[in-house]
């Protein structure tokens, strides 16, 4: 299979997880005899640099042209004190909108291996395995106006949350063709209800899609008591809906059960199958350029678009089970080392490559024999 894939490597520990993902990648093309393109593209703080713009038209061009993109993280101190348009974060939303990558599906899995890693008891993680879907392309961080003003003659601040239902009816009726088909059939969709003007519309349009699919159960649940139950009872989740903002809160806490932000892989899909796949974890400028991050989110990003973009069920299990292996066997970089001696990101991303490979020639052998 030949595919095109779009790269923006982005800011700070970007550059380093996607640089090892693409090593990986190519194992996995030639093990399984495919050709993989990659065009890199500016995005972030690097663009801004470069470009004058977090979201350069040639990236636009690049990710239009490829199959799928694979992006790090962007942002960093160095651009934090940059007018709004020119945040490293702008060419990220830019990007979302301009593609149209409206449903963020975020699988929180634990691996065996990691179960003592999690701040969580062991008996609270064991076996947890849900989604959670996170609309991205609306809510507070597009809605405008989103500026400073004067109110009753005081200094004020303005963010708008807007959804147009449609926007609202989309992501949920995503949620439910993932939890029909895919998994054990029960969502959750997160909202503030009983506050919030925009979360009782988006009940209502909840209710309305869920009497499309009877086999689906649906409840309600509040974002404050959704926060409590992902660490209270999080095996009680299958597939989580929720709107941009509380879905990138709840997602980041979330990430705690499995051990590690470095652990957690995402998709973004889009209305035109041109997806996007991203660790949910940011630049991490604290450990950047020290070849420490954790590259298994990103890795499993890319085993996630093997998957849902190209259809390749065989390669993204392949490097699953490469990752899994790894862990089994002890390999962990710093963020989940415990204060034992750590991995750096290219040795992890070295032995997954090698895991890949041992497992492809066993394959073979058995292949040859049977
Ligand atoms: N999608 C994105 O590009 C994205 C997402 C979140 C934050 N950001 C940006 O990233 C910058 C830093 O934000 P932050 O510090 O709040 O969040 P962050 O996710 O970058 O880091 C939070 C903490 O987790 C650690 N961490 C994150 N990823 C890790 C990995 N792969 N391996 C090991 N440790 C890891 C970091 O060292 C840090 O201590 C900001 O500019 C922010 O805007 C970007």
């Amino acid at each position: 299979m030949k595919k095109r894939i779009a790269l923006l490597p982005g800011d700070g520990i970007g550059k380093e997880v996607v640089d090892v993902t693409v090593e990986v990648l190519k194992t996995v093309a030639e093990h399984f005899h495919h050709q993989f393109q990659f065009d890199y593209g500016l995005i972030g703080g690097d663009a801004i640099d470069q470009k004058g713009n977090p979201l350069p038209e040639e990236t636009i061009a690049i990710c239009k042209q490829a199959d799928a993109i694979i992006l790090g993280a962007v942002g960093g101190p160095k651009w934090d004190q940059n007018p709004m348009e020119l945040r490293p974060e702008r060419g990220l939303l830019a990007l979302r909108k301009e593609l149209d990558l409206f449903a963020n599906l975020r699988p929180i899995t634990t691996f065996d291996s990691l179960l003592d890693s999690s701040p969580l008891k062991k008996e609270y993680v064991n076996g947890v395995d849900f989604v959670i879907v996170r609309e991205l392309t609306g809510g507070l961080y597009f809605g405008k106006p989103s500026e400073r003003i004067t109110y009753e003659g005081q200094e004020a601040v303005v963010d708008t949350l807007l959804y147009k239902r449609s926007e609202i009816e989309r992501i949920i009726e995503s949620a439910f063709e993932i939890a029909s088909k895919r998994r054990r059939k029960h969502i959750t969709s997160v909202d503030k209800a009983n506050v919030l003007e925009s979360s009782r519309v988006w009940r209502e349009v909840a209710e309305e899609v869920a009497k499309r699919y009877p086999e689906v159960t649906l409840e309600h649940m509040l974002v404050d008591n959704a926060a409590m139950q992902l660490i209270r009872s999080p095996k009680q989740f299958d597939v989580i809906v929720t709107e941009n903002m509380f879905g990138d809160i709840l997602s980041d806490e979330a990430s705690m059960i499995t051990g590690s932000l470095g652990m957690l892989a995402s998709a973004s899909l889009s209305s035109t199958g041109l997806h996007l796949y991203e660790p949910i974890h940011g630049s991490a400028p604290d450990i950047a350029g020290k070849n420490i991050a954790n590259p298994v989110a990103t890795i499993l990003s890319a085993a996630m678009m093997l998957r849902q973009s190209f259809g390749l069920e065989e390669e993204a299990k392949a490097i699953e089970k490469a990752v899994d292996n790894v862990l089994n066997s002890g390999t962990r970089t710093a963020d989940l080392a415990q204060g034992n001696k750590a991995a750096s990101t290219k040795q992890m991303a070295e032995e997954i490559k090698n895991a890949l490979a041992d497992d492809h020639a066993i394959l073979n052998i058995m292949e040859a024999y049977s």
